[in-house]
């Protein structure tokens, strides 16, 4: 991922006429080949994970009417309050570069009356998010995620699901150095004797004035705060997970069992608290040690209350977001690269214009095979092309010159082994695709 970093490079100015190059804008990556490969990797291995148990696939809009997040994912939260890409378009409407999927999703399953059909409703998406956040490694303004809903069932075996299936995608990729935190916020009954008791206790402590008003709307945040003077006054607060009623309890005790009936290891963190506001119940994140400051590599969790603030039926649901670009730094602080391990499997050098026009149907038709195959393009001699071979990757090269053209045969190079075979032209569909 490479990073544009300069505003000076907006203004487009140039020196003697020359148009000055331009970068991306700060904070926005661009995957480019070969780390690209390891981009696709990841959110293929999510998706994939997904497409597994059952999850359809949505393409979700970039952007939406801004009022779908200010309700969905909460006014007292950073992402709606600080960090959102909102403007007025040509027609007056404020609209909202998309900062979350799950808002999105519910949106769409309510519109098309997806929830009238068979639940759960169970979807997958990937995708760039935006938001406007101060860039740094692991944080961007534009992020990619690939992430899962499971809309209007409300059964601890499917949050059990919804987590495996990250954990599965985590694994497929090689990825070992994390950690999954788990907690139960709560449900509804729970939810506001809990509130009402640990704003009590944050009435008692020395805070300042905006901390004891995020206090009044959201004492959940106050607990999230991540400052050393507030966070030494809260060691004694009280926690969700010891004040859940007994169907909260119920349920994630179930949730629990379930994962650990499929093996998939967590930590109880009592102290989890997420970025957004429509959490209850089973919330998650999975955490990787080797990223620093943005260890958050995905999470997610069930939100009771969404679907019915947006407008639809009152339907629980659960789902996650992975963090495409931090899953790729995890891997790559472990030593993993998920991408391809090379661009393409065979290669051809042509020597002249007639053996040129023997290769190109034999490349289409190692192609439709199935194999990727590439050729040295332009008059670049004999050096030049088996330079182009060497760089390009591909296990195996095939070269056709004069010699070979009167023959009717081709050499064909293991490109690891070193060594060579001549073979009949018609041999080597054979030859290339039992290898
Ligand atoms: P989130 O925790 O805000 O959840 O984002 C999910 C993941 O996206 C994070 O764990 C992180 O890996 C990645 N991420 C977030 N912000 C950035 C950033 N600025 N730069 C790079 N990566 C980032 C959600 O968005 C929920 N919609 C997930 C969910 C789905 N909950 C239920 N269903």
């Amino acid at each position: 991922m490479s990073n544009g970093d300069s505003a000076s490079d907006q203004a487009g100015g140039s020196k003697k006429g020359k148009p000055r190059a331009l970068s991306a804008p700060k904070g926005v990556p661009d995957y480019v080949p070969p780390e690209s490969g390891g981009f696709l990797a990841v959110r293929g291995a999510v998706l994939e994970a997904a497409e597994r148990a059952g999850y359809g696939y949505i393409e979700l809009p970039i952007f939406e009417d801004t009022t779908l997040y200010a309700r969905g994912v909460g006014e007292s939260t950073d992402v709606v309050s600080k960090e959102m890409y909102t403007f007025a378009d040509r027609g007056d409407r404020s609209v909202t570069l998309r900062p979350e999927g799950t808002a999105g999703v519910v949106r769409a399953v309510i519109e098309h009356g997806l929830d009238r059909g068979q639940l759960p409703v169970k979807l997958r998406y990937a995708g760039p998010f935006f938001r406007y956040e101060r860039p740094q490694a692991g944080r961007y303004r534009q992020l990619q995620q690939a992430g899962i809903e499971a809309i209007g069932v409300d059964d601890p075996a499917l949050d059990a699901e919804v987590i495996a299936i990250a954990d599965e995608a985590f694994k497929r990729l090689g990825l070992t150095g994390y950690r999954l935190d788990l907690t139960s916020l709560g449900d509804a009954e729970s939810r506001l004797p809990y509130r009402e008791k640990l704003q009590a206790f944050l009435a008692g402590l020395d805070l300042d004035e905006a901390t004891r008003e995020r206090a009044s709307i959201n004492p959940l945040r106050v607990l999230d705060d991540k400052r050393p003077e507030v966070q030494a006054q809260l060691s004694e607060a009280p926690l969700m997970l010891d004040n859940l009623s007994e169907a909260a309890s119920a349920h994630f005790a179930e949730v629990r069992e379930h994962l650990d009936a499929m093996g998939v290891a967590y930590t109880i963190n009592p102290r989890l608290v997420r970025g957004l506001d429509y959490y209850t119940k089973t919330t998650f994140e999975f955490v990787h040690e080797g990223l620093g400051a943005q260890s958050g590599i995905g999470g997610g969790g069930r939100y009771d209350g969404l679907m019915e603030q947006l407008g639809g039926q009152s339907l629980s649901g659960i789902g996650f977001g992975i963090g495409v670009d931090r899953t790729l730094l995890a891997l790559r602080a472990e030593g993993v690269d998920p991408g391809p391990a090379s661009r393409v499997d065979v290669f051809a050098v042509a020597l002249g214009a007639e053996a040129r026009a023997a290769i190109v149907p034999l490349l289409s038709r190692l192609r439709d095979a199935g194999l990727r195959v590439d050729m040295a393009y332009g008059n670049r001699g004999m050096k030049g092309s088996f330079k182009a071979a060497d760089r390009s990757g591909a296990a195996h090269t095939l070269v056709l010159g004069e010699q070979e053209l009167a023959d009717g045969t081709v050499v064909l190079k293991d490109m690891s082994a070193g060594t060579q075979k001549s073979i009949p032209l018609p041999d080597v569909m054979g030859e290339l695709t039992a290898r």
